[in-house]
């Protein structure tokens, strides 16, 4: 099927990410947020966004020009029906998910494919909400979407080929690179990297090394470009957790609990930089992760 206008449903991160890759790639794209205000400030969000590109000589003035008008900033879905594909990027939770399924469900083209950029939800699930599951699928963009050159084509059982062939030509011609995976929780890369994440909490509850020295190991050893504490600390602690609790949920293996101190962060509202201001008073503090050690332990 051929896809020429994109519709995408929810105004964060994730959404505001997509509508860039989709609009620098030639798609129309029809930016829903659930209040006029929010879907404006998405659009200024854009031009300067593909401003700075322009500033830093990575994007042609009539390229941001070319992207940005084929940008609209909505609040009523009513206004997706000539859509192609809508991209759902809202709140990480089912419920409302599976609301906006059925509603994209009533109000879309028959030919639309619906899809979720679930980073832990079934898929299915959204797909049995509506009355077209073979036109559902999960495309899974990575944070921050501009950059990030993997998406993640989620087949659910109900998927069909055709559907999962537009996604992975879709995210192909956006200059990503698909690679098609089953609907398990956490994909492949959630899958791998949050237990990952959180062995790293265990090895500091058990005194093994200093947080500094764990992120320092696995940037020299490992050649990771980052240790897991600056990571979770850039995810977030309530994603970290909230991602966890969802592989935990499916496999209830206790390696998959999330670590006595992530629970912790938590409850103290230390979510990480990436939700705080600038200044970043949210962030992990280290002596937050130091009050997790035991007394005894290095570093
Ligand atoms: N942030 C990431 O690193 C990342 C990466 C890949 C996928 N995801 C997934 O993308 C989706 C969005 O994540 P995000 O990071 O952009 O979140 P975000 O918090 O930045 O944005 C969520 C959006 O959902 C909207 N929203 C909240 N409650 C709603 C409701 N009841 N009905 C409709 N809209 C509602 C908010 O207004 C906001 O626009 C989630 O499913 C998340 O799991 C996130």
């Amino acid at each position: 099927m051929t896809i020429k206008r994109v519709g995408i449903v929810g105004s964060g991160t994730m959404g505001s990410g997509i509508a860039e890759v989709a609009c620098k790639n030639g798609y129309e794209v029809v930016l829903r947020s659930r209040s006029q205000q929010g879907a404006d400030k998405m659009i200024t969000g854009l031009e300067k966004s593909l401003g700075k590109q322009v500033d830093k000589g990575r994007l042609a003035e009539a390229e941001r020009d070319a992207a940005l008008a084929l940008v609209r900033g909505v609040s009523d879905l009513e206004e997706l029906t000539e859509c192609d594909l809508v991209v759902e990027s809202v709140v990480e939770d089912l419920a409302v998910k599976k609301e906006l399924f059925a509603t994209l469900d009533r109000i879309c083209a028959p030919h639309a494919i619906l899809a979720t950029n679930t980073s832990t939800l079934p898929v299915v699930d959204m797909a049995v909400a509506t009355s077209r599951p073979g036109q559902v699928v999960g495309i899974h963009f990575f944070n921050p979407a501009p950059m990030m050159a993997l998406v993640e084509v989620v087949r659910a059982i109900t998927s069909t080929d055709e559907t999962v062939e537009a996604a992975l030509a879709f995210a192909r011609s956006c200059g990503k690179d698909p690679i098609e995976v089953r609907d398990v929780a956490g994909f492949v890369v959630n899958a791998l990297l949050f237990p990952y994440l959180n062995s790293a909490v265990r090895l500091l509850e058990r005194g093994v090394a200093s947080q500094e020295d764990i992120d320092a190991a696995m940037k020299a050893g490992a050649n990771m470009p980052m240790g897991p504490f600056a990571l979770i600390d850039l995810v977030g602690i309530d994603v970290t957790v909230s991602i966890l609790d969802a592989l935990h949920a499916e496999n209830p293996d206790p390696f998959l609990q999330p670590a006595q101190h992530l629970r912790r962060m938590l409850s103290a509202g230390r979510l990480g930089r990436e939700m705080g201001p600038p200044n970043g008073t949210n962030r992990c503090e280290h002596r937050e992760w130091v009050a997790c050690r035991p007394a005894t332990s290095p570093g």
